[in-house]
């Protein structure tokens, strides 16, 4: 009828081992994108506003325990849950930058014994794929540099390895646009690189329509 279709928002995840600065980074981006006339949101997952987020929350705080693949579940149906929100925005042209997603979700369990790569990716299969996928990477020596872990669940050095590891086997999917950022720079050197991948992305698929993720 004439009338153009607008263009979508692009889907950005950081992810990254602990203190890795992948909060500081997401909320430089938005605003780096919003100060450039591009309308730009953060959101993060565990997303722990939700009922289904206040028993993650409670769990990753050790106030309770939950049954490792139930926890896993609970995960992966917190982001379900913020699907309808996250495509709606992203119809309205919103960019949209995740701090964690469905990577972080198979990484950290599939580090405890007795999980698959493939079982963990199961429940995510579908979700809005990202346009865009930057792993900071940041080395055990340099993030200690930053300081002790917290006292929640998963905050030690030997877990936090073999999550590292997870996520080196997930970089190798080459169906998702992987970019590796060198967090061991300042904070605004790596600022600088996540803007550049970030405008590119955004260029890119703002034509194209929203994927569907490991599907
Ligand atoms: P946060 O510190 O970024 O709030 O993340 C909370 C913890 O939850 C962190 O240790 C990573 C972990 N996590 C999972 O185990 N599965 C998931 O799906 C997500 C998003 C995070």
């Amino acid at each position: 009828d004439g009338v153009m279709a607008s263009k979508r928002g692009a889907l950005i995840v950081l992810e990254g081992v602990d203190r890795a600065g992948k909060t500081t980074q997401c909320k430089k981006l938005v605003q780096a994108l919003q100060q450039s006339g591009r309308p730009a949101e953060m959101m993060r997952f565990p997303d722990r506003s939700t009922t289904i987020g206040q028993l993650i929350s409670a769990y990753l705080e050790k106030k309770s325990d939950l049954e490792d693949h139930t926890v896993h579940l609970l995960f992966s149906a917190n982001r379900w849950e913020l699907v309808p929100v996250m495509k709606k925005k992203l119809e309205q042209g919103i960019t949209l930058v995740v701090d964690r997603y469905a990577f972080s979700g198979v990484a950290f369990t599939s580090a405890k014994p007795g999980f698959c790569l493939d079982w963990c990716k199961r429940p995510d299969v579908g979700l809005p794929k990202p346009d865009l996928v930057m792993f900071l990477q940041l080395n055990p020596a340099e993030a200690a540099l930053r300081g002790q872990f917290g006292n929640e669940r998963y905050e030690t050095s030997a877990f936090q390895k073999s999550v590292q590891e997870k996520f080196e086997q997930l970089m190798k999917d080459p169906s998702v646009n992987w970019k590796v950022i060198d967090a061991s720079q300042n904070v605004e050197g790596v600022h600088a690189d996540i803007r550049t991948h970030s405008l590119n992305a955004i260029n890119e698929t703002q034509n194209m329509p929203l994927g569907e993720l490991w599907k």
